[in-house]
């Protein structure tokens, strides 16, 4: 589990977003697939089960309510029983639990539609929202977020002014220590905390993520911005904006994106459900389950890399033949995510599969510390475990003894291919010289 210390977001320029969780001088657990509930499996199952019975018995009315609320609901999007089925045993596997979780994280999910939720937009572009409110085929991710039991969201509740507050207030009131809240949206903090306004009583946006923090059950900051600041805290950073961790005492998930991958989403709060805690997190606060692979390491144009096969302009050879984005600028050998795995739209794509780089949006600072996008980052200070290299030569310092062959290798056939493509245009400019002379006499 996080503690307060390693759940903390980078705060400013120097803090280093490319860090890793072996970097942490407070990294000190291990990773539980057990969750830390006991040692003993059967134990663990037990204690989730009666976890499970507990919630259903307290959110539905009956037997024939609780067996009804998810299939009526997929049914409306011609979502199938047995797609569902299948689906489950997707976020179980995505969640990195064994796959006798499956039958329970399909009944935590169906708990998670009627588990009181506040939704709070602070300063954003409400991406987040839009990218499961507004999907023309909805996976069952975005359904179930679609049909949260939410008490309080701006962006689409139908109260307003004095109605809209009280109506927060009351679900804090009732709800105690067991409402989900979700905030999307950097905290702006300038003019003493009065940089962002909100209802009709005009409580700042950080009075109010205060105040509805104190007694949430669990906390997550959805979207790069709600997590580390983002777009509203890159330079010159005019309102002051923080990413959520910094505005409260309360451990917060991260899980940070532009925007946030749905099944990220889900999966946290299904976890939630499962065992009424957190899941393990890294030291920038977010789920081990979802970000403790680097993008580079799972990308379907790694071997490329290593073959020295790069795109070196948009269109060309190289882009038609999927080759590697690393030329063009993308993050992902300094991005931890699972975005290569999951992918966006259950299994429809992703930045490199659409044919552009990743340009790091799930790391803090990512606006600053990344740009320009579409450029290697050849000045950049990459700062990993026992390795400190530019960014050129990232690549062979990175991969440790065995890669290190592989990416020397990936370099010299890089280079080879260069020398023998130079060969050639110079072999054809001199065939071509020659041509002149000869047609000259
Ligand atoms: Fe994939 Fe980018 Fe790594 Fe190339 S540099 S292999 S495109 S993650
Ligand atoms: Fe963002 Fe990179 Fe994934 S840009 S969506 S972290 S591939």
């Amino acid at each position: 589990m996080g503690n307060g210390k390693r759940n903390r977001a980078a705060k400013n320029e120097n803090d280093n977003p490319f860090s890793t969780p072996e970097e942490d001088n407070n990294f000190n657990f291990k990773w539980d697939p057990l969750r830390n509930i006991a040692d003993d499996p059967d134990e663990v199952l037990k204690r989730v089960d009666e976890r499970l019975n507990g919630l259903e018995k307290e959110y539905f009315n009956d037997k024939k309510d609780k067996d009804g609320n998810l299939e009526n609901i997929f049914s409306l999007h011609g979502v199938t029983r047995r797609d569902f089925i299948k689906w489950s045993a997707f976020l179980t596997s995505a969640m990195m639990l064994p796959y006798v979780f499956s039958p329970r994280v399909a009944r935590a999910a169906n708990i998670l539609t009627r588990t009181p939720f506040i939704w709070l937009d602070m300063a954003d572009c409400m991406g987040n929202t839009e990218a499961f409110i507004r999907t023309a085929h909805p996976t069952p991710a975005e359904i179930i977020l679609n049909y949260v039991s939410v008490d309080y969201m701006e962006s689409i509740m139908a109260p307003a002014g004095y109605q809209a507050e009280a109506r927060r207030v009351e679900t804090v009131k009732k709800h105690k220590g067991k409402y989900i809240l979700v905030v999307e949206g950097a905290i702006p903090t300038g003019l003493n905390g009065n940089d962002l306004t909100i209802g009709a009583k005009g409580d700042s946006g950080m009075k109010i993520t205060k105040e509805t923090s104190k007694d949430a059950g669990i906390i997550i900051a959805i979207g790069n911005c709600a997590s580390y600041g983002g777009i509203p805290a890159a330079r010159p950073n005019p309102t002051s904006a923080v990413g959520l961790s910094s505005v409260t005492n309360r451990q917060v998930i991260n899980i940070p994106a532009c925007p946030a991958n749905p099944v990220n989403v889900v999966g946290t709060l299904v976890e939630y459900i499962l065992v009424g805690k957190a899941p393990q997190l890294d030291s920038l606060g977010r789920p081990l389950w979802a970000y403790s692979g680097r993008l580079h390491d799972n990308c379907y144009r790694r071997g490329h890399f290593e073959a020295g096969e790069y795109v070196r302009h948009w269109g060309d050879v190289g882009a038609k033949k999927q080759y590697c984005l690393y030329m063009m600028g993308c993050k992902g050998p300094f991005t931890w995510n699972n975005c290569t795995v999951v992918e966006y739209d259950q299994d429809i794509s992703f930045p490199m599969r659409a044919g552009h780089g990743c340009i790091g949006c799930s790391q803090p600072l990512f606006w600053d510390r990344m740009t320009p996008f579409e450029k290697p980052n050849a000045d950049a200070k990459i700062i990993l475990p026992m390795v400190e290299a530019t960014a050129d030569e990232f690549g062979v310092a990175l991969l440790g003894a065995a890669g290190a062959g592989i990416a020397a290798h990936a370099i010299y056939t890089g280079v080879k291919k260069k020398r023998e493509s130079k060969k050639t245009s110079e072999k054809k400019k001199s065939d071509s010289d020659k041509n002149d002379d000869n047609n000259d006499k």
